[in-house]
């Protein structure tokens, strides 16, 4: 029997329950959705699996432990009680990073001293180790978070944050995180076989997040992580989480996703972004303006992030823009609309209310997610290119 492991998915708040759903969707059943993150408990091989196949959770964390801690004898005492050998080895290097809200041991850089010297002393006694810990090994990121005297102490086993696949090369002013991207995807009912568009698609980010759905590739499979490193995860365990997601690809499904952006600059880029993470040719890129969109299928998803008319001098020609936008859907019932904009007034200068709304944060943005549906067509015949210009 392989151990088993707490794994804290950490998420952006907003996205919890999206998290929970890949989570489950992996197969894992004991899981908890809380504030910020989602705890399951499993086999060992859900570490490499979560890393690689989380496309909306910030990190995986692993639970060492978690005690009530009012007192830095406390905190000492409970965290050297715990079994750190089982998880670092005898030259692992462990740095430990910390945070406290709402808690009476209210300073980090003790809590975080303290919490070392006690990971140390126990390593010391279980490993035999007389003088000091060498460190030269595999990374272990520690962290010891409080809040409300509740102490918390994970090990990092994603290393650079997920949101980082490795294919960005290049982006613009303001890319959406990775994670949030999927996210704005999942939540939709969109299908790899419709026509899917984002006409202010910068760096690309959703499109090609849609692209990697659609076609079930793991997105973290050109990326490194922390706990790789770990002696305690056989390699076979790695081995196996890689070949799961090279065999899960679908390199077969067609798509008909559409980028499109004003700025010829964005459009190189987006093409850049969309190449490094291995989709070739698989995305249409086009320079152009919104203005110009014309849906030539039906039951189309459009799901974009615009310019939310937050600079000075923007909002007017952003507004014009959502306005332009609501005139172009109107003749198009069957295509269904997913719009991210701290704009508050986007329904009224769109033209219509939202189906459904759902608040996120994008980065330290309030943002709204604007969902409208589309009436589904019985005109199936998605041929031809997804959509064109007006002109
Ligand atoms: C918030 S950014 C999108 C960022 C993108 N989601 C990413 O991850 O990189 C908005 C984009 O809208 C583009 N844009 C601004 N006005 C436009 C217009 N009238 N038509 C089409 N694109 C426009 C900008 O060039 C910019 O790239």
């Amino acid at each position: 029997m392989s151990q088993k492991v707490t794994l804290i998915a950490t998420a952006a708040m907003g996205l919890e329950a999206i998290v929970g759903k890949e989570v489950k969707a992996l197969g894992y059943e004991d899981i908890q959705v809380e504030n910020g993150r989602v705890v399951f408990t499993a086999d060992v091989s859900a570490i490499p699996r979560a890393n690689l196949w989380l496309r909306t959770a910030d990190r995986v964390k692993l639970l060492v432990g978690k005690f009530k801690a009012t007192t830095f004898d406390d905190l000492f005492e409970q965290t050297k009680a715990l079994p750190w050998e089982k998880f670092i080895t005898e030259d692992g290097e462990f740095p430990v990073v910390g945070k406290s809200v709402k808690s009476k041991l209210y300073s980090v850089p003790d809590c975080q001293a303290i919490v070392k010297k006690a990971i140390v002393e126990r390593l010391k006694q279980k490993y035999g180790v007389a003088s000091w810990l060498k460190e030269t090994g595999a990374f272990y990121r520690v962290e010891i978070a409080l809040h409300k005297d509740e102490a918390l102490l994970t090990i990092d086993t994603s290393g650079s944050g997920l949101h980082k696949r490795g294919y960005r090369v290049g982006q613009g002013e303001a890319p959406l995180k990775e994670t949030l991207a999927a996210a704005l995807v999942q939540v939709t009912n969109w299908h790899p076989d419709q026509p899917f568009v984002d006409p202010f698609c910068g760096s690309g980010t959703i499109a090609i997040e849609a692209a990697l759905i659609g076609q079930n590739i793991a997105p973290g499979f050109n990326r490194e992580f922390a706990s790789e490193e770990w002696d305690f995860i056989p390699q076979k365990v790695w081995d196996d989480a890689f070949q799961e997601a090279e065999d899960s690809a679908n390199y077969d499904q067609p798509l008909n996703i559409t980028g499109s952006d004003l700025d010829p600059s964005m459009i190189k880029i987006a093409k850049e972004n969309a190449m490094e993470a291995g989709l070739g040719e698989l995305i249409t890129w086009k320079q152009m303006q919104v203005s110009d969109f014309m849906p030539r299928q039906e039951n189309g998803y459009l799901i974009s992030n615009p310019p939310y008319g937050e600079r000075m001098g923007e909002r007017e020609s952003v507004e014009e823009m959502y306005r332009d936008l609501g005139t172009i859907m109107r003749d198009h019932p069957s295509w269904s609309l997913y719009i991210l904009t701290s704009h508050e007034g986007f329904e009224k200068l769109y033209g219509k209310p939202a189906t459904k709304k759902r608040k996120l944060f994008n980065g330290f943005i309030k943002t709204d997610y604007y969902q409208y549906f589309g009436k589904r067509s019985k005109d199936k015949s998605n041929t031809g290119k997804g959509f064109g210009f007006q002109k």
